[in-house]
C-alpha cells in the first residue's frame, strides 16, 4: 500500500517536455561523494547499474537531482532511491493505468523524472528529490540491452557525466563470453592520453574486465572534463570467438538463445540499386554530403556486384536502364553521373521505388542478393502521395522477394512511413542525422549490408516454444542472428537447431545438438540472463511489429508485449514506472521516448548535438557548439548558394515561394531550403 503522505513520482509514458537541460550552475553544497557505473554482459546482455551517493551539506532541507544517460536501445528495469536508510523503488504499471491513477500529477505536467531523448543514442533520465539537512540519499538506476553485432564487433556503449568531480569514480565492466573474446578495445572520447593510466583492462579466456577509476584531479583537469567534472562516453568494443559454424546455442531452466554467425560461406554477388531523392529539400549539404557518399560506396562494389543508379524528384531518372556489372568502366560512368546529382522538384516515392523494383525483377537473381535501398529526407508531395497506396504498391510489386531499406535524411522525414514500409518488405529503416558525418553515416549504413553471405534463412528448434523472430532474408558478414525462445519439456535431455539458408544458390543446412543438462562451469545466477534475453527480445519485436499489425492480433501482441514489461519490470512503451517519496506533494512524469516521429533539431546550424556515431567508433562528437572543417565549408557553400537562389528567385510568385515541396518548373532555382530558411 502506499503511503498517503508519500509523494508519489511516475516514470511514464506521455510527453516529451522538450525544455532544454542546459547545464545549469552546480550547487557547492551538494557533494557526491560516489558515483559507480556497474555493468556486467554475459553473452551479449548487457545489465548495467549507476549507484550515485549524495550529501547534502548545507544545514536546511534541499532539492537534489539526478540525472544520466543511458543507451536508447536500453530498458530501465529498476529505480531505488535510499534515504535515511529508506528505499524507495519504482514499481512498473501499465501506462494507462498509472497515467489514470496520478492524472492529477500529469496534468500538472511537473517535469523532473523525466526519460528523453538526446542525440542520436542515448536518453536522459533525470529526477530530484528533496533531501532534509545534512542528510543523505542513495540513488541506483538499472538498465538492460542486448548488444547487437556490427561490422564484426558489438559496442558497450557509457556514458559519464556526474556533474561534478567525485572522490570516488567508478566504472566497472564486466564481460563474460562462453566461447571465449576474440578482440577488445576500449575507446570513446573519455579514452585519452591523459586519462589513459585511469583505465585498466584485464582478459582472461571468456571474461575481460575494464576499469575505469580516475581521481578526483584528473576528473577536472582531462581535456573532455572541466569545472563540472567529466562528461564523455567510455565505449568498449569485442568480438567473440566462433569456433562453430553452426552457432553458440546455450540452454538454462527452460530457456534458450541461439546466436548464429557462420563465417564459412563465400560472398554472394549483389543485386543493388540506389534510389536516391534529389527534390529540393535536399539542397546544399543534403545533396553535396549524399554524392560524396555514394562515390564512396561506388568504389567499394565487388567486380561481380551489379547495380542501378535512380535519382528522383517530381521525374524519376536512371542512370542505366537495367543493372550494370560494376566494372571499371561503369563505375566511371556512374560516378560522372553521381556528380551530377542537383536538388530540384518534388519528391515522387512511389514512381521512383517501383522503378527501381521493376529494375531489380527484370535481373537474373538466381545466385544473387538483391537489395533496394531508398534514401529521401522528406514526404512524397508529387505523384501518388497517399502513403497507404504507395505501401500496397511496393508490397505488391517487390513481394517479399528481396528487401528494402529505407534510410530517412534529416528532419522532416515521416520516419514512421518508411520504417512501416522497410518492415513490410523485409528491410529495416535507419534515421540519417542531419550533421557534419552524415555521408559517413550512409557509408557505414552501406557497410553493413555490403557482403551478404545466406538468403532466406530459416530457423527451427525441436521442442522450442514462444520463440522470437525465426526467418531472415539476408545474413550480412558481420552481423549476427539472434534467436531465443523456451523448451515445453523442461526434462529433455539434448536440444536441437537447425538452420536452412541459401548460399550462392546453393541450400546450405546447419545443424546443432546440445546437451540440456550440459554440467556447464558457468555458475547458476550467471545463467539467470537468459529469461531476461528472451523477455527483452520478445518485447521489442512485438513492439517493432505493432505498426504492421491490425485489428485483434494487434491487440493481442501489445497484450503480451505488456505482461512480459510488468513480469521484467521494463520500461517500454506501454508501461511506466511509479516511484513513491517522502514528504512532498508533487508528481513527476517521464517517457521512454519512441524512435518515430522527428529526430531532435539541433538548435542552430552548425551545433554538434552530444552523439556518437555506432558506425564509426572512435568518431566522437559533442560538448563543443564550434563548428568542425565540414560545418564552414557548408556554411560558406550555403551562404553562397542562398545569394544566388535569392537572386533566381526574384522572378517567382509568391506561391511558387510559399509552396516550398512543389516548386513549378520554371522556378527551379528556388530552392525551397532558402525559403524555409527565410522564412523562419
Ligand atoms: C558490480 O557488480 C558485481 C556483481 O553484482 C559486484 O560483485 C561488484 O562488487 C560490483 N562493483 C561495484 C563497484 O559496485
Ligand atoms: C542549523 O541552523 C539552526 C537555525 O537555523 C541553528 O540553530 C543550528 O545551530 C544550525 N546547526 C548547524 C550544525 O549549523
Ligand atoms: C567477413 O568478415 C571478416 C572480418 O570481419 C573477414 O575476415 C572475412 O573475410 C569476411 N568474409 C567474406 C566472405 O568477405
Ligand atoms: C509460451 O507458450 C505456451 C504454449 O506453448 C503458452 O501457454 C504460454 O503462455 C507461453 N508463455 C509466454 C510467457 O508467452
Ligand atoms: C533448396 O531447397 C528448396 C526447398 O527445400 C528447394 O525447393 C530448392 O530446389 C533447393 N535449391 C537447391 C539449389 O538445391
Amino acid at each position: 500500500m502506499m503511503d498517503r503522505a508519500a509523494l508519489r513520482l511516475i516514470l511514464l509514458g506521455v510527453f516529451l517536455i522538450s525544455a532544454s537541460s542546459q547545464p545549469v550552475k552546480r550547487k557547492q553544497n551538494v557533494d557526491i561523494y560516489s558515483f559507480y557505473i556497474n555493468s556486467t554482459v554475459t553473452s551479449r546482455y548487457a545489465t548495467t547499474v549507476i549507484t550515485s551517493r549524495v550529501a547534502n551539506t548545507v544545514n536546511e532541507s534541499q532539492e537534489i537531482q539526478f540525472e544520466v544517460k543511458i543507451p536508447k536501445n536500453a530498458f530501465i528495469s529498476k529505480f531505488r532511491m535510499t534515504i535515511e536508510g529508506k528505499i524507495y523503488d519504482g514499481v512498473v504499471k501499465e501506462k494507462q493505468e498509472a497515467q489514470q491513477q496520478y492524472s492529477r500529477a500529469v496534468s500538472r505536467g511537473e517535469s523532473a523524472g523525466l526519460i528523453k531523448s538526446v542525440g542520436r543514442t542515448l536518453e536522459d533520465f533525470k529526477t530530484s528529490v528533496t533531501v532534509a539537512a545534512l542528510s543523505k540519499v542513495t540513488f541506483e538506476l538499472t538498465y538492460e540491452e542486448l548488444l547487437k553485432r556490427r561490422l564484426g564487433k558489438y559496442e558497450l556503449l557509457i556514458n559519464a557525466q556526474p556533474m561534478q568531480p567525485v572522490a570516488d569514480f567508478k566504472i566497472d565492466v564486466h564481460i563474460q563470453e562462453k566461447p571465449g573474446i576474440s578482440f577488445l578495445e576500449v575507446k570513446g572520447d573519455l579514452s585519452t592520453d591523459d586519462l589513459a593510466n585511469a583505465i585498466k583492462t584485464t582478459r582472461a579466456d571468456k571474461d575481460a574486465w575494464v576499469t575505469f577509476y580516475p581521481t578526483r584531479d584528473q576528473q577536472t583537469k582531462c581535456k573532455s572534463c572541466g569545472e563540472n567534472g567529466l562528461n564523455g562516453d567510455l565505449l568498449i568494443t569485442y568480438d567473440v570467438e566462433r569456433p562453430n559454424h553452426q552457432g553458440e546455442v546455450m540452454v538454462s531452466n527452460g530457456y534458450f538463445v541461439h546466436y548464429f554467425a557462420p563465417s564459412d560461406v563465400p560472398r554472394i554477388p549483389k543485386n543493388v540499386v540506389f534510389i536516391i531523392d534529389q527534390s529540393g529539400s535536399m539542397y546544399g549539404r543534403k545533396i553535396h554530403q549524399t554524392r560524396l557518399a555514394l562515390l564512396k560506396i561506388l568504389s567499394d562494389l565487388d567486380e561481380d556486384d551489379h547495380f542501378g543508379l535512380i535519382t528522383f524528384d517530381s521525374e524519376v531518372k536512371t542512370w542505366k536502364n537495367e543493372l550494370l556489372k560494376a566494372t571499371k568502366d561503369n563505375l566511371e560512368t556512374a560516378k560522372a553521373f553521381v556528380k551530377e546529382i542537383r536538388d530540384r522538384g518534388a519528391t515522387d516515392i512511389n514512381a521512383a521505388v517501383l522503378a527501381g523494383v521493376d529494375m531489380i525483377n527484370r535481373h537474373p537473381r538466381e545466385g544473387t542478393a538483391s537489395i533496394l535501398i531508398l534514401l529521401t529526407d522528406g514526404d512524397p508531395t508529387s505523384g501518388e502521395t497517399n502513403k497507404e497506396r504507395i505501401m500496397a504498391n511496393v508490397k505488391e510489386a517487390i513481394g517479399l522477394k528481396f528487401p528494402l531499406y529505407c534510410l530517412g535524411f534529416g528532419y522532416d522525414v515521416n520516419f514512421d512511413f518508411l520504417t512501416k514500409m522497410s518492415l513490410e518488405n523485409g528491410g529495416v529503416a535507419r534515421r540519417i542525422y542531419e550533421d557534419s558525418d552524415a555521408d559517413l553515416q550512409l557509408q557505414g549504413f552501406y557497410d553493413e549490408v555490403a557482403v551478404p553471405l545466406l538468403t532466406d534463412i530459416q530457423l527451427t528448434y525441436t521442442g522450442g516454444t514462444n520463440l522470437t523472430k525465426t526467418s531472415f532474408s539476408l545474413y550480412f558478414n558481420g552481423s549476427e542472428i539472434v534467436v531465443s525462445g523456451q523448451i515445453t519439456d523442461n526434462s529433455v535431455e539434448s536440444f536441437t537447431t537447425e538452420v536452412i539458408a541459401v548460399s550462392k544458390g546453393s541450400n546450405v543446412t546447419y545443424h546443432e545438438t546440445v546437451m540440456a543438462k550440459d554440467p556447464s562451469d558457468v555458475p547458476p545466477e550467471d545463467e539467470d540472463f537468459m529469461p531476461r534475453l528472451w523477455a527483452y527480445l520478445t518485447v521489442k519485436q512485438i513492439l517493432e511489429r505493432q505498426v504492421l499489425l491490425k485489428g485483434q492480433e494487434k491487440e493481442d501482441e501489445k497484450k503480451e508485449a505488456l505482461k512480459l514489461s510488468l513480469k521484467y519490470q521494463f520500461v517500454t512503451s506501454l508501461t511506466s514506472m511509479v516511484v513513491t517519496k517522502p514528504q512532498e506533494d508533487e508528481v513527476e512524469v517521464a517517457d521512454k521516448p519512441e524512435e518515430g516521429g522527428e529526430a531532435p533539431r539541433p538548435p542552430v546550424p552548425g551545433y554538434s548535438q552530444h552523439h556518437f556515431s555506432p558506425s564509426q567508433p572512435g568518431l566522437a562528437y559533442g560538448h563543443s557548439s564550434e563548428p568542425d572543417l565540414h560545418d564552414l565549408r557548408f556554411m560558406i557553400e550555403w551562404s553562397a548558394r542562398s545569394a544566388h537562389a535569392a537572386q533566381t528567385c526574384s522572378t517567382c510568385s509568391r506561391d511558387q515561394l510559399s509552396n516550398a515541396h512543389n516548386p513549378t518548373g520554371e522556378c527551379r532555382g528556388c530552392s525551397p531550403y532558402y525559403v524555409n530558411s527565410k522564412s523562419s
